[in-house]
C-alpha cells in the first residue's frame, strides 16, 4: 500500500537507520514538489536518493571505484555524491548535476524501496529547521495532515542523519555532513578524509558549502542552546551554580544526575557513550521544546573524535555556534 502511494506519486513517511525520511519518487519532479511543500524547505536544498541496493546506482548516477569502494558500508548511514544521470529530474538536485545517493539498512526502508521500484527521495521527516524525527510520534507531530502513509519503524537507532561523502580521486572524500560513518572508519579503509569547513565553523555570510543544507541553522529548537566547553568539573560546576535560573535546563550526563538534583534535568547517557548522546540528541531537544518555560538548554560539548564530531556538528548548529568556556 505504501509502495503504491509511493508509485502513484504520493508521499509517504518512513522510518532508517538515522532518522525518519519524508519520501516520494525520486523519478517524478511533481512528487519531489510534494516534499518541498509539505517541508517548508527550500526548492534549491537538494533530496538524497535511496536505494534498495549499493549497485543500483549507476542507473541514476555515474559511479567511480571510490564508490565501489564506500559501498562497502552500505546499506548503513552513509551518503555519497555522484554525477547524476538525466533520469533524475533537476527538482530531486535542486538543480544541481550531481545526486546523492544512500542505501538505508532500516528492514522498512528496504522493504519500501524494493517493493516500489523506484529510488525514493527523502529528506529528513521534520519541518524545515526542526530537529530531524527520530520516534514516529515526532513525525506525525510534524507530518500528519501533509503526507498520505507515516510508517512506525520505532526509534531511530542511530538519531543523527547519514555521514555525506563527495569523493575525489580513487582514495579521498570530501566530509561534507558527518555521521555514524565517522572519519575515523574512512580512513581505516584507506581514504583520506578532508573535512569541509562547514562541518565545523560557521560561514560568512553568502558563502556557500558544498551541501547546501549545511548553510541553514538546522537542528534548532525554539530554545536558545548554549554549549558548555570545559574539562567535566568545570562543566559540572557550571550548570549547578545555573540550573536553578529562570527557564534554565540541562543535558547532563548520568553520573552527573544526583549532583544536580532538583534541577530541570535532561539525561543523554554515560560521559563518553556518544551513541546513546547521538541516539538522543533530537528526542531531547523536542522533548524540552515541548516545554514552553525552557528558554535556555546548556549542553556539554562533546569531543571532536569518531561520532563526536557529528554530534558536535550538530550541536553547534543547534546552538547557532554559541560555546561558553568554562
Ligand atoms: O540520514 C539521512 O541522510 C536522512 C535519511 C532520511 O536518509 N536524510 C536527510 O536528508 O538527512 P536531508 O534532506 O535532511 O539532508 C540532506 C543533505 C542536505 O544538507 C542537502 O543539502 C545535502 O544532503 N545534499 C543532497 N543532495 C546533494 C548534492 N547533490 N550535493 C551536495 N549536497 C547534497
Ligand atoms: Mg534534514
Amino acid at each position: 500500500m505504501a509502495a503504491e502511494v509511493i508509485r502513484n506519486g504520493g508521499l509517504v513517511a518512513f522510518p532508517t537507520e538515522t532518522v525518519y525520511g519524508l519520501g516520494a519518487s525520486a523519478l517524478s519532479s511533481k512528487a519531489a514538489e510534494k516534499i518541498f511543500a509539505a517541508k517548508g524547505r527550500p526548492s534549491d536544498n537538494p533530496l538524497i536518493i535511496h536505494l534498495a541496493d549499493p549497485g543500483d546506482a549507476t542507473r541514476y548516477a555515474i559511479t567511480s571505484p571510490a564508490y565501489d569502494k564506500l559501498s562497502r558500508f552500505m546499506p548503513g548511514p552513509l551518503t555519497v555524491i555522484l554525477p547524476k544521470r538525466d533520469i533524475i529530474p533537476s527538482s530531486v538536485t535542486g538543480g544541481l548535476d550531481t545526486v546523492a545517493v544512500r542505501v538505508p539498512s532500516h528492514p522498512i526502508a528496504c522493504a519500501l524501496i524494493r517493493s516500489a521500484g523506484v529510488p525514493i527521495a527523502a529528506p529528513s521527516a521534520n519541518r524545515s529547521g526542526k530537529p530531524s524525527c527520530t520516534t514516529v510520534e515526532h513525525v506525525i507531530q510534524e507530518m500528519d495532515g501533509r503526507v498520505d502513509v507515516i510508517l512506525d519503524g520505532g526509534e531511530s537507532d542511530v538519531g543523527l542523519e547519514s555521514t555525506i561523502l563527495l569523493p575525489f580521486g580513487d582514495h579521498s572524500v570530501k566530509l561534507l555532513r558527518p555521521g555514524a560513518i565517522t572519519v575515523e572508519m574512512l580512513e581505516a579503509e584507506g581514504f583520506t578524509v578532508i573535512l569541509d569547513k562547514a562541518v565545523t565553523e560557521r560561514l560568512a555570510d553568502g558563502e556557500i558549502p558544498l551541501a547546501p543544507g549545511m548553510k541553514y541553522r538546522h537542528y534548532a529548537p525554539e530554545a536558545q542552546v548554549i554549549l558548555l566547553d570545559g574539562d567535566h568539573e568545570a562543566v559540572l560546576s557550571y550548570m549547578q551554580n545555573r540550573g536553578d535560573d529562570c527557564g534554565v535546563a540541562l543535558i547532563i550526563y548520568e553520573e552527573d544526575a544526583e549532583k544536580l538534583c532538583g534541577k530541570r534535568l535532561k539525561v543523554i547517557g554515560k560521559r563518553g557513550d556518544s551513541l546513546t548522546y547521538a541516539h538522543r540528541l533530537f528526542a531531547v531537544l523536542r522533548e524540552l521544546d515541548a516545554d514552553s518555560d525552557v528558554k535556555v538548554i546548556y549542553a556539554p560539548l562533546p569531543a571532536k573524535d569518531n561520532l563526536g564530531l557529528a554530534l558536535y556538528n550538530r550541536l553547534m548548529k543547534a546552538a547557532g555556534y554559541s560555546v561558553k568556556t568554562v
